[in-house]
């Protein structure tokens, strides 16, 4: 991928050491947003290096030693911290990392934050003190976790236990967050703006499980558990105890109402409304999503 030249509508980047010509790192850019993204800026002639353990070279979030290797010569960066930047010590991780992007002449960087989360909100204030040319797309859950993540099995099961009670969620869809980070890395005027990236209404959990029903043609109940609950069962569905635990602990915190209200990230960086679950479930079904 690092071969594509870049195309002449690309706007210039804001970077003093490195140009256009030079690929833009991705970081999960095998995973749900980064494979969006680089799908973009490829499609568009953006040179890219995809950010991952099995990439060339390899990069891991947990190895420094990968980093300066995965930095050289890149012109722009995008930061999806995996497992997620709720989780503690992600944003020791990412205050390092943009001071040594920085370090390296790469001063555009985009980090993908979550919202009412304490630990992303310590990572996007080490990225906006690092120096860096930055850009912040603080999501809400994301649609394809239905389709494309941890709520998938559960889908196909015909349970989804979660423990978000009745909370509402506004529920973002990826491709909309894909559309904005390619604007950030790629067009002027998104440096220093924090978009708040939702979709355009709140549906409750058992509002979406039903709409993702209906569109897969399955039958699938919502059952509100506990935080342990969903620990217990997320570790008896094979998910790593080191994982389970820290992100039953964050459902616990960020499902408890602080984020049942709109953004509007989506409309300022595009000037187009955010898309609706409406047709994330219409696309998922009609490519096969819930098919099992
Ligand atoms: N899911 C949500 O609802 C939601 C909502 C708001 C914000 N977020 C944020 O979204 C971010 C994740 O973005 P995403 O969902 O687009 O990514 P993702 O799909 O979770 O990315 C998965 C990829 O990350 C790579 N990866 C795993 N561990 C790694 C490591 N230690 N170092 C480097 N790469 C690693 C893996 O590739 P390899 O195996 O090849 O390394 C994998 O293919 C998190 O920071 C989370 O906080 C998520």
């Amino acid at each position: 991928m690092e071969a594509l030249a870049p195309s002449a509508s690309t706007a210039p980047m804001t970077n003093e050491t490195n140009d256009a010509t030079d690929p833009v790192l991705v970081t999960a850019g095998n995973g749900k947003t980064g494979r969006r993204l680089v799908e973009r800026l490829t499609d568009r002639g953006v040179p890219v290096r995809v950010g991952s353990r099995r990439g060339a070279p390899p990069f891991d979030w947990y190895d420094e030693a990968t980093w300066g290797p995965a930095l050289a010569g890149v012109s722009a960066a995008y930061l999806a911290f995996t497992p997620d930047l709720g989780f503690p010590g992600a944003s020791g991780i990412i205050r390092a990392f943009a001071a040594e992007a920085q370090d390296r002449g790469v001063r555009r960087l985009v980090l993908l934050s979550g919202r009412g989360e304490e630990e992303a909100e310590a990572s996007e204030r080490a990225l906006r003190d690092s120096g860096a040319d930055w850009t912040i797309l603080r999501a809400s859950f994301f649609a394809q976790d239905f389709s494309e993540h941890f709520l998938l099995g559960p889908v196909l099961d015909g349970v989804v236990a979660l423990p978000a009670g009745d909370v509402a969620e506004p529920f973002v869809d990826v491709e909309d967050i894909a559309d904005v980070a390619f604007a950030a890395l790629t067009e002027d005027g998104h440096v220093g703006r924090l978009y708040e990236m939702t979709g355009p209404r709140l549906l409750t959990f058992a509002e979406a499980v039903r709409l993702v029903a209906e569109a897969a043609g399955r039958d699938v109940a919502y059952v509100p558990c506990t935080p342990e609950e969903y620990a217990a069962g997320a570790v008896a569905a094979g998910v790593p105890e080191e994982e389970a635990g820290p992100l039953s602990e964050m459902f616990g915190r960020v499902l408890d109402g602080r984020n049942a209200h709109l953004g509007d990230g989506v409309e300022r960086a595009l000037g187009r409304p955010a898309r609706d679950f409406a047709d994330y479930v219409r696309t998922a079904a009609a490519a096969g999503a819930w098919k099992g």
